[in-house]
């Protein structure tokens, strides 16, 4: 989602403050801006599109002054346009802010604001922020009282830096990321330690209901009550820094070719650990498993093998459905949390919730230093390294490792050799051409059906998802056995649909849906391990343990999407309208 920055220090700040944002982009967004304040006055810039697209239309890096706040915005009130770009200046152009998040009571506040005079510029939430500043500041002259009253007066989620005339920046947290990073001679206000770390690797992760306020390089850290609170200086991982692409063409590319890797190395670092995990669900009353998006696909899969390899039984939550039905979680429970980010609004709500009911939270969590494992009883890493690529691809292969690996220690019968599993992915990757030859089909389909069954139909789910973000196709994922009661009224020769058909228990079922569909006059692409004259295109996966073909299945279909969305000329990295990490509800 977007991210917001502040620089003060002895350095000029636009440049500094404009790699920033470039290094945050993965999180997605529609538009940019930069703020700085040299001898008292602030000069802004903004605009629509890519970083350096803007940059090099407007230069936002030759703004002038040591001290500046910059911002990438990802439209949740108002269009993308200029205006509606952060940072938003106040009536006085004396404080300027940027704000990542929602304000809930805008409309209430701007209406009074208006009522007193304020004009408003923007169609964002966000503005109010500026004038409510404004307006305080005009009445307590001082900074530290300005963003106390500012705060108790504005209801939502949010993360927001302010830059004062005089220089004088201060930030606030409330469930929005907010990291502050400390150099020798300067220090970063940021959504994510990607936005200073060739700077600094000193950082302090803000706790919620915190504000900061900063005079150069000195800073003081309080609650919303305006009492100092504690805080800890920590070190984060330089591999934080190694979010270079190397010699793929994309993100995307790259951190497809990673899993093999992946599968070896997941679940090797934990924070807590995998045994007291195990020990958690055996002995769990009830057990649910929540995420978002992908990370809920994995939810499913999980159901799906503890219940069939461990007799296991569990229930997934789709995090953003909880908070309307909080009844289906039972006291004293155990909740598993996904999240490849550990920010995911939704994900943390849905952990809000089963905290209150004295729920135990495990979470599987790529981001270690992120907001979900502080909420975690247990957490264990997914240990892939940065995913840049908004699409999520090693993470979900690192997300089902863990799971298996939970499965494995759950059972007295089940081994995995992870070895020479990742050895049959390789050669899964290894050879692209003839996925490439399928993507080339793809291009002018406007409709694209997954079919699976039993512990492959969150594959089909996933599958579907993975071709809507890279491809903008339509692709929806469909249970093998659905197809009569329904969707075989879409089949005619304009479809492509993809079989999910692995040597397992559902083949012959599965088959019997593609001779239903050939009927039809659709176009099918086979996944599996075995041939069939029925495929007009086939992607063999290796022939492997029933449990570990969802890995081998989905791998393919991340190419395939990948190398769709290259005829299709959108961009693999950055999908139109998402963002990364989905941090308001
Ligand atoms: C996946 O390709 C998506 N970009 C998205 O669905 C993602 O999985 C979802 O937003 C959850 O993110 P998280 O794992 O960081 O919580
Ligand atoms: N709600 C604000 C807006 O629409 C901020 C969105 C964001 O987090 O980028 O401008």
């Amino acid at each position: 989602m977007c991210s917001i920055i502040g620089y003060s220090g002895n350095e000029v700040a636009a440049p500094i403050i404009v790699k920033g944002l470039k290094r945050m982009e993965y999180r997605g967004y529609d538009s940019v801006g930069v703020a700085t304040e040299s001898n008292n006055q602030i000069e802004l810039k903004k605009g629509i599109g890519k970083v350096n697209e803007v940059n090099s239309k407007i230069q936002l890096d030759t703004l002038p002054g040591k001290t500046g706040i910059g911002h990438t915005r990802w439209a949740t009130h108002g269009k993308v346009t200029e205006f509606n770009a952060h940072p938003h200046p106040s009536n006085s152009g004396k404080i300027a802010i940027v704000h990542n998040g929602i304000i809930e009571n805008f409309e209430e506040l701007k209406k009074q604001l208006e009522n007193e005079g304020y004009n408003f510029k923007s169609e964002t939430d966000s503005e109010i922020i500026a004038n409510l500043l404004q307006k305080n500041y005009e009445s307590t002259k001082n900074v530290k009282e300005t963003i106390l009253k500012t705060v108790s007066e504005i209801k939502g989620d949010y993360a927001f830096v302010a830059m004062f005339e005089n220089g004088q920046l201060a930030a606030a947290r409330f469930h929005e990321p907010l990291i502050v990073g400390i150099g020798q001679e300067n220090v970063f206000l940021s959504s994510d330690v990607l936005g200073f770390i060739e700077y600094t690797d000193n950082v302090i992760y803000m706790k919620n209901r915190n504000i900061i306020i900063l005079d150069k390089k000195d800073f003081q850290i309080l609650d919303f009550n305006g009492k100092n609170t504690e805080y800890e200086i920590t070190k984060v991982s330089k591999e934080f820094g190694d979010v270079y692409k190397g010699d793929y063409a994309h993100f995307t590319l790259k951190e497809i070719y990673e899993q093999p890797d992946v599968i070896l190395k997941s679940g090797e670092k934990t924070i807590g650990d995998i045994e007291k995990a195990v020990d958690y669900i055996k002995n769990a009353k009830n057990i649910y498993i929540t995420g978002s998006g992908t990370s809920y696909n994995s939810a499913l899969i999980a159901k799906q093998i503890l219940s069939k390899y461990v007799k296991i039984k569990s229930e997934p939550i789709i995090s953003s459905e909880l908070q309307f039905s909080p009844e289906i979680i039972e006291r004293d429970s155990v909740l598993i949390a996904i999240s490849q980010s550990g920010e995911s609004a939704d994900v943390l709500e849905a952990v809000r919730i089963a905290k209150k009911l004295n729920c135990k939270i495990i979470s599987i969590v790529n981001l270690l230093t992120s907001s979900l494992v502080r909420k975690s009883d247990i957490t264990l890493g997914m240990n892939c390294g940065p995913e840049i690529g908004v699409a999520a691809t090693k993470s979900f292969t690192a997300q089902l490792t863990i799971l298996y690996k939970i499965v494995q220690k759950l059972s007295n019968n089940i081994t995995i050799d992870f070895e020479k599993f990742a050895e049959s992915i390789l050669k899964i990757i290894e050879n692209p051409v003839k996925i490439q030859k399928i993507a080339k089909e793809l291009k002018n389909v406007s409709d694209i059906y997954i079919l699976g069954r039993g512990i492959n139909y969150p594959i089909a789910i996933e599958s579907a998802l993975k071709l809507k973000e890279l491809t903008y196709i339509h692709a929806e994922g469909i249970p093998g056995g659905e197809l009569k009661h329904g969707p075989l009224a879409l089949m005619d020769s304009n479809v492509f649909v993809i079989i999910i058909n692995p040597n397992d228990s559902t083949y012959a079922d599965t088959l019997t849906s593609a001779r239903e569909i050939k009927a039809r006059g659709a176009k099918i692409i086979g996944v599996s391990d075995i041939e069939s004259d029925l495929y007009d295109y086939w992607i063999e996966i290796p022939k492997i343990k029933e449990i570990l073909y969802p890995i081998s299945e989905i791998i393919p279909i991340q190419l395939l999407s990948y190398y769709s969305a290259l005829e299709k000329d959108t961009d693999p990295d950055y999908p139109r309208n998402l963002a990364k990490s989905v941090t308001v509800k």
